[in-house]
């Protein structure tokens, strides 16, 4: 069993079609399909997605229970649209909006005490990556954002420079990476690979050691491309 989550980002394609395809795809697996819509797609997906046994997930959420934050979403929001999953931490969300690891705690512990499944994003940049920081980049970032008192959430491991750019880390270093989380956990978590994951490279990196599913973001938003990345495995 893989986890495929999408993560559609600020992107809105067509529901019905891409539904269609992706539950083909699933048919007689039991892979645990994600869709991560923007928040102003949740309600309909939640509708299209009804009858199939893809989930729905969010692409972040707030901290906070509710009160005065303007343009944000809480857990309990989520949800309530009915989200079983949400990604805290993007590397998209800490570079552009300046998240830290402790407030990407708090937003997994908001989601752990809402019932979400909080998918933990961690990852390093190209330039920690050369200075040989990798790892311990990442153990930091381990060790400041996961949640305390659950082992209900997964983790996905962005290199930063793979997301978007085409370039896709070496199967060795995804490998030793995904080792390294997983002998840093104390529980026996999913740790996905995100960062440019397609249809031709899906197979190579599901068949790595330690490598319990994909986060797609491009190559998501297309219903076949992200069907065939399931049907990859
Ligand atoms: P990408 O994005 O597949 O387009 O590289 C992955 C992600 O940001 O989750």
């Amino acid at each position: 069993m893989f986890y495929f989550i999408a993560n559609w980002k600020m992107n809105a394609p067509a529901l019905p079609a891409w539904v269609k395809l992706v539950a083909e795809a699933r048919y007689g697996t039991d892979h645990e399909i994600v869709l991560c819509p923007a928040f102003t797609q949740l309600a309909a997906a939640n509708m299209v997605l009804a009858g199939t046994e893809i989930a729905l997930g969010a692409q972040d959420c707030h901290a906070m229970p509710e009160g005065a934050y303007t343009g944000d979403v809480s857990a309990d929001m989520l949800k309530r649209s009915g989200c079983s999953y949400v990604i805290v931490g993007h590397s998209e969300r800490r570079e552009q909006h300046q998240e830290t690891s402790a407030q990407v705690k708090a937003k997994a512990q908001a989601a752990v005490a809402s019932g979400l499944q909080p998918i933990i994003c961690v990852g390093e940049s190209l330039a920690q990556r050369e200075a040989g920081q990798a790892l311990a980049v990442v153990s930091q970032q381990l060790a400041e954002s996961l949640p305390e008192g659950s082992d209900d959430y997964l983790i996905a491991y962005e290199p930063i420079w793979a997301i978007g750019s085409g370039l896709t880390a070496t199967p060795s270093d995804i490998a030793s990476m995904h080792s390294h989380i997983k002998k840093s956990l104390d529980k026996p978590l999913p740790v996905l690979y995100g960062g440019s994951v397609k249809p031709n490279n899906a197979a190579e990196i599901l068949a790595l050691d330690g490598v319990d599913g994909v986060l797609v973001g491009s190559a998501s938003l297309k219903g076949d491309d992200f069907a065939a990345i399931i049907g990859a495995c």
